[in-house]
């Protein structure tokens, strides 16, 4: 049982908070009210990052203090919206959010991860008729390890999780956002996810 802090209580928050509530770990989620996330990541040992992408560099720079010696599991993605609200371009081209987060944050192990499917997958990675992939970017080894077995605790298998190497390689799975409008557009929004095939 690990304690752990859910900042958004959207689609995404509120899923994985649900989800990891019934794998036995103990959640706590925080909206946007103010003061809700500094409370919330105080007690936890890891925080995820399900808030929008857009000014998120800032918001949690401000929990410093909080997120210090603490895997930050982010999620998101940094996005402008087109005229139909999907996605349209990337917010950090030649760098990533994941990036600008673990510069904002040297204290803290940022782990880069999630952010390649539609929010249902995440937690239910099975429901595909073929295997998603879980790709992990991020610094620190021991904080990769400990959120691989998150994602097996959400029922990813194994060898559906990907690691592909520093935080810099983040730039590849947020890139992967310019693919969702599209998809959504030609299929709907019935839930996929970016797999490897082999
Ligand atoms: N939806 C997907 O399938 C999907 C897939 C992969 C990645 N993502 C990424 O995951 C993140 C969340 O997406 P979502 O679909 O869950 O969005 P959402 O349903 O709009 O939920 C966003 C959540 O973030 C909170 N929030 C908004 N502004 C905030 C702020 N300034 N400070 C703290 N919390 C704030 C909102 O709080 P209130 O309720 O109080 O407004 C809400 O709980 C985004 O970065 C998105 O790009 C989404």
């Amino acid at each position: 049982m690990t304690t752990i802090a859910v900042l958004g209580n959207g689609r995404v928050g509120g899923n994985l908070a649900a989800a990891l509530t019934r794998a036995g770990h103990q959640v706590t989620v925080a909206d946007s009210t103010p003061g809700a996330a500094a409370d919330a990541a105080r007690t936890a040992r890891i925080v995820i990052n399900a808030t929008p992408g857009a000014g998120a560099p800032e918001r949690l720079a401000a929990l410093r203090d909080e997120l210090r010696g603490k895997i930050l599991v982010d999620v998101s993605n940094a996005t402008t919206d087109g005229p139909d609200g999907l996605p349209a371009d990337l917010l950090h081209p030649g760098s990533s959010l994941a990036e600008q987060l673990q510069e904002a944050l040297p204290e803290t192990s940022v782990v880069k991860t999630l952010n390649t499917m539609l929010y249902p997958v995440m937690t239910a990675p099975t429901m595909l008729s073929r295997p998603p992939t879980a790709f992990l970017s991020g610094e620190d080894p021991q904080a990769k390890q400990t959120v691989r077995e998150l994602l097996t605790d959400l029922g990813w298998h194994k060898e559906w999780i990907t690691d592909l190497g520093g935080i810099r390689t983040a730039r590849a799975t947020e890139a992967a956002i310019l693919f969702v409008p599209h998809v959504i557009r030609a299929d709907g929004f019935a839930p996929f996810a970016i797999s490897i095939a082999r």
